[in-house]
This record gives C-alpha cells, sequence and structure tokens, in this order.
C-alpha cells in the first residue's frame, strides 16, 4: 500500500477549475434568493470563470495555464514572491549571500547612525567540528599538561627543524598597522607564554627581534624586510 501523501495536479486542477464554476453558479442564485450582496462575490466569479476559459482555451502562449487553468496562475503568483517568501519566513540569518542577514543589519544600522555595538559572543550555533579553545576555570598544574610538540622540518631531517611547543601564536600584525610599543608589547607576551609571533607583512623592524620570542616571518607582496631600497627582492 503505498501510504505516501501525493498531490496529483491534474485532478486538483480539474477540481478547481469546475469549483469557479459551481462558486458562480452558487453565489447567483444566493444573490437572487437569499440576499443582493451575494452577487459581490457572484462577480468576481463569473470575470474568474471567463478569464479561467480564456486561459484555458483563448491563449496558447502559456502552456501551465492551457494545462491547468487559474490553479497555473497561483503557481505565478508563489513563483513570483519565492524570493520574498524565503528572505522573510525561511532564510536563516546567516545562509543568504554575499552578505548574511545580520551583516545586513549591522550595515543599516551603521548607515543610520544607530548604535551597533553588540555583545561578545556569537548568534551563530556552532557545530561539533571546529577547533574550540576554551579556558579552563582553573589553572591547570603543570603535571597536568599535555605535550604538543611539532616538529616543522622534521621530514627532511633539516638541522635546523623547529619545536613548535605550544599550540597558539599571535597572529599576523604588521609593523605600521602596529606601533612599536604594541609589537613589543606582544613580543613579550610570547616570550613569556612560550608562543609564537606572526611578524605581519610589515617586515621584522628590531621591535620584534628585541623581546626574544619566537617569530614566524611573513613575506608580503611589496617584500617588506626583504627588499632594497628600490623595491628588489633581497
Ligand atoms: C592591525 C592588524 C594588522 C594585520 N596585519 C596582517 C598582516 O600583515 N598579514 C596578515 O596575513 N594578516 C594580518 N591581519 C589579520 C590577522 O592576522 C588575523 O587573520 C585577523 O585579525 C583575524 O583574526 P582575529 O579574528 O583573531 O582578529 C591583521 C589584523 C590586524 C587587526
Amino acid at each position: 500500500m503505498n501510504n505516501t501523501l501525493t498531490v496529483n495536479l491534474e485532478n486538483l486542477s480539474r477540481t478547481a477549475n469546475i469549483a469557479i464554476v459551481l462558486l458562480f453558479v452558487l453565489f447567483g442564485l444566493m444573490g437572487h434568493f437569499v440576499s443582493f450582496f451575494f452577487h459581490f462575490l457572484t462577480i468576481p466569479f463569473f470575470l474568474l470563470v471567463v478569464l479561467n476559459l480564456y486561459w484555458r482555451y483563448g491563449q496558447t502562449t502559456h502552456t501551465l495555464l492551457a494545462n491547468f487553468g487559474f490553479l497555473a496562475q497561483v503557481r505565478y503568483l508563489l513563483e513570483s514572491i519565492g524570493p520574498e517568501l524565503r528572505q522573510y519566513l525561511f532564510a536563516s540569518d546567516i545562509e543568504e549571500r554575499p552578505f548574511n542577514r545580520i551583516e545586513r543589519a549591522e550595515v543599516y544600522r551603521k548607515s543610520k547612525g544607530i548604535d551597533s555595538l553588540s555583545a561578545f559572543g556569537s548568534l551563530l550555533e556552532y557545530g561539533r567540528d571546529e577547533i574550540k579553545l576554551l579556558h579552563s576555570f582553573y589553572p591547570l598544574n603543570h603535571d597536568q599538561i599535555g605535550s604538543c610538540d611539532f616538529v616543522v622540518g622534521s621530514a627532511r631531517n633539516l638541522k635546523t627543524a623547529y619545536h613548535i611547543r605550544k599550540p597558539i601564536m599571535i597572529s599576523a600584525m604588521s609593523y605600521g598597522a602596529l606601533g612599536q610599543n604594541a609589537v613589543r608589547a606582544l613580543a613579550r607576551g610570547a616570550k613569556l607564554a612560550g608562543a609564537i609571533m606572526n611578524t605581519g607583512e610589515g617586515g621584522y623592524p628590531k621591535y620584534h627581534l628585541m623581546e626574544g620570542c619566537d617569530l614566524i616571518f611573513q613575506m608580503g607582496t611589496a617584500k617588506f624586510g626583504v627588499r632594497t631600497e628600490d623595491g628588489v627582492l633581497d
């Protein structure tokens, strides 16, 4: 036995096409015998019946109309308001492109000068797949901290293979975007934490080197730190 719910469009449209004729007749009779005001319904249904005849037998441009009659118009209508339905009813706040609703709302607020500050924390629902760094409530003892030793260059037996001992680094922020005090403060923190600091693409002025932390050097298109005066790679 087939237990699935299905709609037979042909039957549905046949029923709908007959139903509008019956309703037209019904309201016509009620307007005649019960109250004149039923003719306010008789007239629209009369127009619908006439139009429906035209759609089904008069015109040849739209196949759907010819096959299904006014039900096809309902489909055209739903299709035309599909983007709005999706946007307002079905699309989630984070799924549209290129900018989702959360981002657009932020831009609207800013452009209207409305306070667009929002609290820390995310409205997004994170799945289980991301790597998350969470602080612990209590500091751990040294013997509770596992090792995450990772050697860069070990596969090639490099003499200068590099041990990454902490899974943390300060991401690239170029000198220029940051001033010397920020660079030195971050570098000092990295040294204390045993973390690595990425120089960013602004080169490595002496400030990065003064605190003695491990550095990742980032070379950008402008070749800051590795170029001659006239811009040649050096
Ligand atoms: C002031 C500043 C300067 C940055 N400079 C660089 C850079 O030189 N090279 C780079 O790859 N990313 C640069 N970034 C991007 C950061 O490395 C990082 O990817 C970005 O800030 C996103 O990380 P966050 O969400 O933790 O801030 C910079 C970011 C900031 C805030």
